[in-house]
């Protein structure tokens, strides 16, 4: 069986790729190098470096590959950088998925599990969200995802293909050996934001904003580890293998932390004692995104195994520590 995996050089890809390898998919990889790293792409893959925009370069790939299924991670995912380069996250992440169900319609290929967000949902009343909450976006970066699920879902009603739509909540954490893990280029995310503090890479880690209708004021989020994240695409893909049809789940912890409780828990874990300082709120972000996962696991038999988020923080430790430059030597 083999598994096109867009993006497969990318954080949340590559952890897709290794987990694949190890169930003995044969794996094949687009990514343009945008974002990711060649030395993230698992070697036992077969890669292909361009841009799935590139319509020419990927009916390619698609003439001579046999896919059997595709997972999509490729896409722009800054919820801040959304805000000011919108046309950026149309192009990227709308335009490219065209041309990928393009593919899928002309080479007859029928499943495709999708990398979505909770950045959907936008701002909530009502916690933990479920699938069935209202989908208001905050930021482009949610719409365009929002946009993606939709144009599979219309190319459902038209040809035939199916879907699983996984909307994730806050992804972090590292493959358990260390071998791969996060490296963006600016680093924006905020676990490894305050690892890199920890390892003295940045002055201070600044809190976006202390005045939201939260405990502590702080923003709070749910975090997901990136090998449980995986482990529930290899799941939908085997349920769309297995007659399964197109579907949408939330994946998450069902538990929420503040940005100041991640700050304190990565102190503890580290051991390192680093600078915070208080900043302005930054533009898009909703105050508190907590996850209900339990269609996942109730459909998919999606059983997380790695909540807590003191191990949430300790394997990306394990992997910043060992990487302090990423997979720069
Ligand atoms: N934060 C800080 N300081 C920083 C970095 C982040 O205070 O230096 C705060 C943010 O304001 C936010 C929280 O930490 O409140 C988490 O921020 P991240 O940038 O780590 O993550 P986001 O919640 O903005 O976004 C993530 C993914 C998106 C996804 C979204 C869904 O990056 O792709 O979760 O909630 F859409």
């Amino acid at each position: 069986m083999s598994i096109l995996v867009l993006g497969g050089a990318g954080y949340i890809g590559s952890h897709a790729v290794y987990q694949l390898v190890d169930q003995n998919f044969r794996v094949v990889v687009i990514d343009n190098l945008q974002t990711g790293h060649r030395e993230a792409v698992h070697p036992k893959a077969n890669f292909y470096e361009g841009d799935i925009r590139d319509r020419v370069f990927m009916r390619s790939v698609f003439e001579r590959e046999t896919i059997d299924g595709i997972l999509h991670f490729a896409a722009n995912s800054l919820v801040g950088e959304s805000m000011t380069e919108p046309l950026k996250y149309f192009d990227n992440n709308v335009y490219g998925t065209q041309i990928v169900l393009e593919m899928m319609k002309e080479f007859g290929v029928k499943h495709i599990v999708f990398s979505s967000t909770a950045a959907v949902y936008g701002e909530q009343m009502v916690m933990p969200i479920t699938e069935a909450a209202d989908k208001n976006p905050t930021n482009t970066y949610g719409e365009t995802k929002l946009t993606m699920e939709k144009m599979m879902s219309w190319c459902e009603k038209a040809f035939d293909l199916k879907y699983v739509s996984l909307r994730y909540f806050n992804v972090a954490g590292a493959r358990g050996d260390g071998q791969i893990g996060e490296d963006h280029n600016p680093e924006t995310h905020l676990i490894p934001v305050v690892l890199e503090a920890a390892l003295g890479k940045r002055p201070a880690v600044t809190v976006f904003g202390e005045d939201y209708d939260t405990e502590d004021g702080t923003c709070v989020r749910d975090y997901i580890h990136v090998e449980d994240l995986i482990a529930a695409h290899l799941l939908a893909l085997k349920y769309l293998q297995n007659g399964g049809g197109s579907n949408v789940f939330n994946l998450g912890s069902n538990q929420g932390f503040s940005v100041k409780e991640i700050i304190e828990t990565a102190k503890q874990v580290t051991g390192i004692e680093f600078s915070v300082v208080m900043g302005e709120r930054r533009s898009g972000d909703p105050s508190t995104l907590i996850a209900s996962s339990e269609k996942a696991k109730h459909v998919l038999g999606w059983n997380p195994s790695r909540t807590s988020i003191r191990e949430i923080i300790r394997d990306a430790w394990n992997w910043h520590q060992h990487h302090p430059n990423g997979y720069q030597k």
